[in-house]
């Protein structure tokens, strides 16, 4: 017997989480959000909510006794990763055999750890991608109401030029500029009025006090100061944190059963609690929902999931490489955490890459240009159930990494002939790798729009369950993807409450 229902249930509390919440709160739906993660709002003994990236601590990383940092060294040297207590912290790496991906954890999901940039993919690719979306619905409606909710802004151009806090951005794009290649400046949601003040010392440091990957104390609008906030604010929505949802069954009167493990501070399960709904929306992001999925399907609790479930996954081409300037071409003790800026050669047929100018703030000067590149990647995985275990495991392939790796090499292989530089060998573990071909950033699909549900979201095979999050983008979306995520939540979420929940 469920021991709470209600109306609608939404599982997880990222971008595809938020919208729901928000859009159910709205239509005036109780509505009840479950969260594994923390609620990230208390001060800890040093006075901040979340630790810093130079001297991590437990609140840093999800149930670990060693930080696991994307750049592992620095000059092939152990220096970079921090033994810590294990502790429900805001970022989580979660390892498959040839891929890790990061993920947040907490109330706001990825937005609580991500750089923040809020790019619109260019329309053709969009409409590759999405064919049966209309795009004029998405770049009419869906993509501005996305942009205007999650508060995003641009840095101002004229400050950017003279700030030292952007030196780092400016050397590279020089360094892009000589190869013939164009940068173009990204909007981002951290508020660059903040980060004004903050370099002029009238505001507490965040983005330009090396802030990012294990969360902004300050200046990010990260989705519990915007979209979570709002559905708190229609008295419709409760939010349960530390609850992880594990298994998914359907009752003879069609309401959805939830299963659920609330942990302590510790991981140790402190009960295990069951839930009932009748609107069920997944949004536990592209790991968690499609794990949800396939082992509904797999262990039969949701038989009749399509085949579609659990399949094209992809890394959005993800690749992280740096390269060694001239000693003339500094890049700065200070370098602010949010990125303002990517190489754009998406249009090239030839190697279509987009890659952003990434931070590498270690408050001295390394000369060490860091990119984090989105490869038109075209390889795609899929996850099976493994009854003996129990578990959910991905097939990504090292070769199917090796296509990503070739193509941001073909890219920065320019820019290094075109400015006689080199590589970093030292970043990425002591084998002197140059390109990080074991994590993403950006995991996308398990549950294809239009494949593994319907043109909104709606799971085939089953009435009134949703997906709502990054499950949906087929693998690429040729940029950073939180915006897009967001804004076919909005699309969804208009059409679902239009048509399905009518009383
Ligand atoms: P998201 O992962 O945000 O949320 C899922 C939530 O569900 C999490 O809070 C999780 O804890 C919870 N959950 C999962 N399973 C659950 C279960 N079984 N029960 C209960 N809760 C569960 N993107 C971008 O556009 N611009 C950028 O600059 C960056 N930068 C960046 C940096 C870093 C370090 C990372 C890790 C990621 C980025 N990204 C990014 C990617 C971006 O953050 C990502 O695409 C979105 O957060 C995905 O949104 P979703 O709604 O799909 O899930």
């Amino acid at each position: 017997v469920p021991t709470d229902n209600a109306p609608a249930i939404v599982v997880g509390s990222g971008y595809g989480g938020a919208v729901a919440a928000l859009r159910l709160g709205q239509a005036g739906i109780r509505t009840l959000v479950l969260e594994m993660g923390g609620l990230w709002n208390t001060a800890g003994a040093d006075g901040r909510v979340f630790c810093s990236t130079t001297a991590p601590d437990q609140r840093s990383m999800w149930f670990r006794s060693r930080t696991e940092a994307p750049l592992a060294t620095f000059l092939w040297l152990d220096v970079v990763n921090r033994a810590i207590s294990p502790y429900p912290g805001v970022l989580d790496r979660v390892h498959h055999d040839h891929m890790s991906v990061y993920v947040g954890r907490g109330v706001g999901g990825g937005s609580l750890v991500n750089g923040g940039m809020a790019v619109t993919p260019p329309r053709s690719y969009f409409t590759e991608q999405f064919p049966g979306v209309d795009a004029d619905d998405m770049y009419g409606t869906y993509f501005p109401r996305a942009r205007a909710m999650l508060g995003v802004n641009s840095v101002d151009p004229a400050w950017f030029e003279s700030t030292e806090w952007y030196r780092f951005t400016r050397t590279s794009r020089k360094a892009a500029a000589k190869a013939g290649l164009r940068t173009t400046f990204v909007p981002n949601v951290y508020d660059f009025g903040y980060m004004q003040r903050e370099a002029a010392g009238t505001a507490t440091r965040s983005a330009l006090a090396g802030e990012v990957i294990y969360g902004n104390n300050h200046g990010k609008r990260s989705l519990d100061k915007t979209y979570l906030a709002a559905a708190l604010g229609t008295g419709n929505v409760t939010i349960h944190t530390l609850e992880k949802v594990i298994a998914v069954s359907r009752a003879g009167d069609g309401s959805y059963v939830l299963t659920a493990d609330r942990i302590d501070g510790t991981g140790a399960v402190v009960e295990r609690k069951q839930y009932g709904c009748t609107y069920l929306f997944l949004a536990g992001g592209s790991l968690g929902t499609t794990e949800l999925l396939v082992r509904a399907r797999d262990t039969g609790t949701l038989p009749d999931l399509p085949p579609a479930v659990g399949a094209g996954w992809g890394t959005n081409g993800n690749t992280m490489l740096g390269r060694a300037n001239h000693v003339w071409d500094t890049v700065g003790a200070d370098q602010a955490t949010m990125p303002v800026m990517g190489i754009d050669d998406w249009a090239n047929p030839d190697n279509p890459v987009f890659a952003e100018i990434a931070p590498l703030p270690m408050g001295f000067e390394h000369w060490i240009s860091l990119y984090l590149a989105i490869t038109r990647n075209p390889e795609r995985a899929s996850f099976s159930y493994d009854s003996s275990s129990g578990a959910v495991r991905l097939g990504w392939t090292a070769d199917q990494s090796a296509v990503s790796v070739a193509m941001a090499k073909k890219l920065f292989d320019r820019v290094n002939a075109a400015n006689a530089t080199i590589y970093r060998y030292d970043l990425f573990g002591s084998t002197g790798k140059v390109f990080a071909d074991d994590f993403t950033y950006h995991p996308l699909g398990g549950c294809v729009l239009g494949r593994a549900t319907d043109g909104y979201g709606r799971v085939k095979g089953y009435a009134k369950l949703y997906v709502t999050d990054g499950s949906l983008v087929p693998g690429s979306i040729g940029v950073n993807p939180f915006v897009t995520i967001t804004a076919l939540a909005e699309r969804t979420m208009a059409r679902v409450l239009a048509e399905d929940t009518a009383p």
